[in-house]
């Protein structure tokens, strides 16, 4: 790593957050002040019991803790909670603008409606505004739900269209290929919003998802989709096409031995517009920053490297040509003084 990469650099470096759960920020403190004032049993009453319980070596066993875990989440003030304790961590990390996933589906099948959700992560994206941090929120259809179920879920959030920017794809990829929801993209679409999706690493399937989100579906970005060096065709297509990679390294890191760094440094190498993110950062040890010090580190890229990762971030997310312009300002004016 070069000499300019310190995590002070890191952390000062003007960021946009474009790949994080909300859910997946639920620290575990916060995870058992809700249990209580909810009476839920979460089967865990210390921190140290919640992180012990914290065991996943794979996308499923992941999302075997993940889910369960969201039950304490209740009120719209629970959400808005939640979003806040986030939103202040981004402003720390310089975070300047977030775009951030929720699953409503992960919520309305245990009875929290779909108002109780957007009503309380909207508001603290309103009030994030006095932190210095412009979010927004996407939308995602849980992969391994039904399609009706995903019919349903953008019918009931037709009601709220001013409150999201797009849509997005997560949970469970084994067997549960993007073009399952062909018709709820395209309608989306149709909307006026953006559309993202996951395509995790190393994937029973991965290329061949990747492939229908580029060449059928016509996703914007990709989350994750590091296997896309897998085919050069999709690269090209990829740098051409100028689609936003979102990659996760502490989060890859509990999947594959190599957080990925190799196929990021070949994406840069390509030209692709990879960017760097922190997935579930309450369950993956690290935000924003975490996640750059922790690639940065163990590949050894130069402060040039790191410094497009971030102006990558912007180029690929969902604001105007001159916000954009703006923002990357920042970082050229950033980097300048930083290296004054
Ligand atoms: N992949 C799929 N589903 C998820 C993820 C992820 O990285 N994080 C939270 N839900
Ligand atoms: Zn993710």
């Amino acid at each position: 790593m070069s000499v300019n990469v310190t995590r002070e650099f890191i952390n000062g470096l003007p960021k946009a957050e474009l790949h994080v759960h909300i859910e997946g920020t639920l620290e575990p403190d916060l995870k058992l002040k809700l249990a209580q004032k909810n009476q839920i049993d979460i089967g865990q009453k210390t921190i140290e019991e919640v992180r012990a319980s914290y065991q996943f070596d794979d996308l499923a066993s992941f999302l075997a803790v993940y889910y369960p875990a969201m039950n304490v989440l209740q009120t719209e003030d629970d959400f808005y909670e939640l979003a806040m304790a986030y939103l202040r961590r981004a402003s720390e990390n310089n975070v300047r603008h977030a775009e951030i996933f929720f699953d409503p589906q992960a919520h309305t099948s245990r009875g929290i409606s779909f108002a109780t959700v957007i009503n309380g992560l909207y508001r603290a994206t309103v009030d994030a505004r006095a932190l210095n941090v412009d979010a927004r929120l996407i939308m995602c259809f849980l992969r391994d739900y039904s399609r009706d179920s995903a019919r349903k879920t953008l019918l009931e959030s037709s009601a709220f269209r001013d409150k999201f920017i797009g849509v997005g794809l997560d949970s469970d990829e084994h067997n549960n290929p993007p073009m399952k929801f062909f018709n709820q993209f395209t309608q989306a679409s149709a909307d006026g919003l953006h559309v993202t999706a996951h395509a995790d690493i190393d994937q029973k399937d991965s290329i061949e998802h990747i492939r229908e989100l580029l060449e059928v579906i016509g996703s914007e970005r990709i989350d994750h989709g590091t296997n896309v060096v897998e085919d050069p065709d999709l690269i090209e297509f990829a740098a051409k096409n100028k689609i936003g990679f979102t990659s996760c390294p502490l989060s890859n890191s509990f999947v594959s031995p190599e957080m990925k760094g190799k196929e990021v440094l070949e994406l840069l190498d390509n030209g692709v517009k990879v960017s760097i993110h922190s997935d579930d950062p309450a369950y993956f040890g690290g935000y924003i920053s975490d996640n750059y010090y922790a690639l940065a580190k163990n590949f050894n890229f130069s402060q040039e490297q790191v410094v497009t990762l971030a102006k990558n971030s912007f180029e690929t997310s969902w604001i105007s040509k001159e916000q954009k312009a703006l923002y990357l300002k920042e970082i050229d004016d950033y980097v300048n003084q930083f290296n004054a």
